[in-house]
């Protein structure tokens, strides 16, 4: 009968998997999550957890970001948003590798714990190292209530909702616009941004959520792509500046579902190692798009080519130079360069998410994963 629904299909709103229905539920969560905390229009960034603590942040002499799998990877664009926007040092760490190895931590680092769950135990642990040596810590969490929300001095949630799947999409995304806002309101603060400018950004934020929903529609295109490269025993990613973590982030989806082996890399650093790796049978995945030092990336690109590497390339709307060299584009929005992670990790969402289910693969509850990891 055409009405009857089981309650696991209610439960994933029509969507075959739990991690199909939060990539889609992407652009809501973003929203979700900068609701009420910008003004585009008028170029302003309310966060209660920042205002109140503003001159923590303005006297800190360099943020410690601490995380986890996919929370680290946002943790690290939160890197390169902080520093190119606000002008403070950060730093990027596992939480498994701070809490061991006797970390210098004084009273004037901020630390910022970034966790879904709000339950994986290194972070928690890291958190409450970095406490006890007088640094002030921030969480960024989207488990209301969670530990690492009550263990935090302050903090900001990101607004995606549960989140089901093991492998991390919406959560991932709300953390970078989360991360984002952070770093605008603090470089607006010291006056590194100026209010033209922060409100142009903002405005350009806001378009971002329409952006990933016409991006979801290219689901047809990635999928073809993945029925071509679902059998390969390797990938590797490649990505520069703000989209090298969004290269290393794609590798991780592709690893914890479809079991292929995956590798993210910093483009310029595949001369040092993986070039060797290079053959026929060799899917490279590469973000080359328009602002984030394109003609460097083209030059890599060039270079998996001459040895007979297969390019899969994610690159603007309108690009050609690019197209003429890839095997496959995928094309995505023009936007702010600082923004582009949200919308070049789209498409690799959904190639993960397509390879494992054509592989059989248990895509919402992959082998020997955990969606919170509460031992060490
Ligand atoms: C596990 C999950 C990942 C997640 C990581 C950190 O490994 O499978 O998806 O990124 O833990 O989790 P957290 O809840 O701290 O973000």
């Amino acid at each position: 009968h055409k009405l009857k629904m089981s309650l696991d299909q209610i439960e994933k709103g029509g969507y075959d998997h739990f991690m199909l229905k939060e990539i889609h539920e992407q652009p809501k969560a973003i929203i979700d999550t900068y609701r009420g905390r910008m003004l585009a229009d008028e170029g302003i960034i309310r966060m209660a957890g920042i205002d109140d603590n503003m001159n923590k942040f303005l006297n800190a002499e360099r943020i410690i970001i601490v995380a986890c799998g996919t929370s680290w990877h946002a943790g690290l664009v939160g890197e390169y948003l902080i520093e190119d926007k606000a002008r403070i040092p950060v730093e990027v760490e596992y939480a498994s590798e701070f809490r061991y190895r006797n970390p210098i931590i004084t009273s004037k680092d901020v630390v910022i714990a970034i966790s879904q769950s709000g339950e994986t135990a290194d972070t928690l642990a890291a958190i409450k190292l970095a406490k006890s040596k007088g640094a002030f810590v921030f969480g960024i969490c989207n488990v209301v209530g969670s530990s690492i929300a009550r263990e935090t001095d302050a903090g900001a949630y990101t607004h995606a909702g549960p989140e089901i799947g093991v492998a991390s999409t919406k959560a991932f995304t709300t953390q970078i616009t989360v991360l984002t806002l952070i770093a605008l309101k603090l470089a607006s603060k010291k006056g590194e941004i100026s209010k033209p400018k922060l409100r142009a950004f903002l405005q350009e934020m806001q378009m971002i959520p329409k952006k990933v929903e016409d991006l979801l529609k290219i689901d047809d295109k990635v999928k073809e792509i993945a029925a071509v490269y679902k059998d390969a025993p390797n990938c590797l990613y490649l990505g520069r500046g703000f989209n090298f973590p969004v290269a290393l982030e794609g590798a991780l989806k592709l690893k914890e579902i479809s079991y292929i082996h995956a590798e993210g890399y910093p483009a310029a650093e595949m001369k040092h190692g993986p070039i060797a790796l290079i053959d026929e049978n060799m899917p490279i995945f590469v973000i080359a798009t328009n602002k984030g030092h394109y003609e460097k990336v083209v030059s890599n690109i060039q270079e998996i080519k001459s040895r007979a590497g297969k390019i899969i390339a994610i690159v603007t709307e309108g690009d050609t130079q690019v197209k003429e060299i890839a095997d496959h584009v995928i094309e995505i929005p023009e936007t702010e360069e600082a923004l582009s992670p949200l919308l070049t990790t789209i498409p690799f969402q959904l190639l993960s998410y397509h390879i494992a289910v054509m592989l059989g693969k248990n895509v919402d509850q992959p082998r020997n994963l955990a969606k919170s990891v509460t031992v060490e």
